[in-house]
């Protein structure tokens, strides 16, 4: 079974991702989709199912021949399923005594030929995320995408943020991500991709947004050393690197102690195209994806 993971799908970018994913993943028999919050990932997870329903119909009436229509028609519901099925019996053959429920509480949709899998799991919890783990055991899939998109951050002087909101955004940017890449990593083969969203602040450090933007230097940095180490195995890393984006990331990270300025207001970018660049990107084998042209001059700039 080959599948895409795809984390901070419930809202943003990562949701963006999912939604342009789904309709061009032609080699994947499932989409995970993981955030904190369940209800808005069901929500879009019907929401997608509805949109490639549509789109198979329409494919069918208009005698389209594209790729995600032949792969409809080729691979029945049944033989995903035989499939599946399969694989689950020869996880429980294996793996007797575990206390874990392979199906767990992952609700499934039918959505065109891909499934979509919702999965709530706080990534900043190391134990929830070995629950994770778990399941990726006995399921056992290829990954051939994943994206990690969940972040957080909190603008604002240091000594101003409480203890619980420093640790907050290192446990997810930091911690959740490495170690999700580290779990996801024996399942990916050759011709995987993998998507790590950091943030143009990982270019240079940030006052009053000290402990966010230090932690996305940490993504940049890591990604890029991975994308070195895992070449030889063709498996690609591409960090992107976007300025502000309209997302309710903002709401959040400005909400409590700080306005965003003048310059971040202006060089706002829509979440689409800053995602659609990194799937290219990523698609082109590139290793850093940074949308816009203040962005761009500020790498430069942070470089010279
Ligand atoms: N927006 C920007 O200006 C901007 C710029 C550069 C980089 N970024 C980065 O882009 C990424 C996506 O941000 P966004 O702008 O799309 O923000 P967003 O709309 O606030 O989305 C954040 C996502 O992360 C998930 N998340 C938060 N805490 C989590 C946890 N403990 N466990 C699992 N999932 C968790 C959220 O899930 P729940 O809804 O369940 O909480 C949500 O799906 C982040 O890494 C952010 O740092 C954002």
């Amino acid at each position: 079974m080959n599948i895409a993971i795809i984390t901070g799908a419930s809202s943003g970018m990562g949701r963006e991702f999912a939604t342009q994913l789904a309709p061009i993943l032609t080699k994947t028999d499932e989409i995970w989709l993981l955030a904190k919050r369940k209800e808005p990932l069901d929500d879009l997870a019907l929401e997608l199912s509805k949109e490639l329903e549509l789109k198979k119909k329409k494919c069918k009436n208009s005698g389209n021949n594209n790729k995600t229509c032949v792969r409809a028609e080729k691979v029945s519901e049944s033989q995903i399923n035989l499939r599946i099925e399969k694989r689950r019996r020869h996880s429980r053959k294996n793996r007797t005594g575990r206390k874990c429920d392979p199906n767990g509480s992952l609700k499934r949709l039918r959505a065109h030929d891909i499934r979509i899998r919702t999965i709530a799991v706080d990534i900043s919890n190391e134990k929830k995320l070995a629950h994770f783990a778990e399941v990726l055991m006995i399921r056992n899939p290829a990954i051939s995408v994943l994206i990690n998109c969940a972040g957080t951050g909190i603008y604002g002087a240091f000594d101003k943020l409480s203890r619980e909101e420093v640790s907050q955004t290192v446990k997810l940017n930091v911690v959740g991500l490495t170690q999700l890449t580290k779990y996801c990593l024996p399942y990916m083969r050759r011709g995987s991709r993998i998507i790590q969203m950091a943030s143009a602040a990982a270019f240079s450090s940030q006052a009053d947004f000290a402990v966010y933007a230090a932690s996305k230097a940490y993504v940049y940095s890591f990604s890029k050393a991975l994308a070195k180490e895992l070449k030889s195995r063709e498996i690609t890393v591409t960090v992107v690197c976007p300025g502000p984006v309209d997302t309710p990331f903002l709401n959040h990270a400005y909400g409590r102690y700080g306005k965003m300025n003048r310059l971040k207001k202006f060089t706002m970018a829509k979440p689409d195209k800053v995602v659609r660049k990194a799937l290219a990107d990523s698609k082109n084998k590139k290793r850093i994806s940074i949308y816009g042209i203040p962005m761009k001059f500020a790498y430069l700039f942070a470089k010279a």
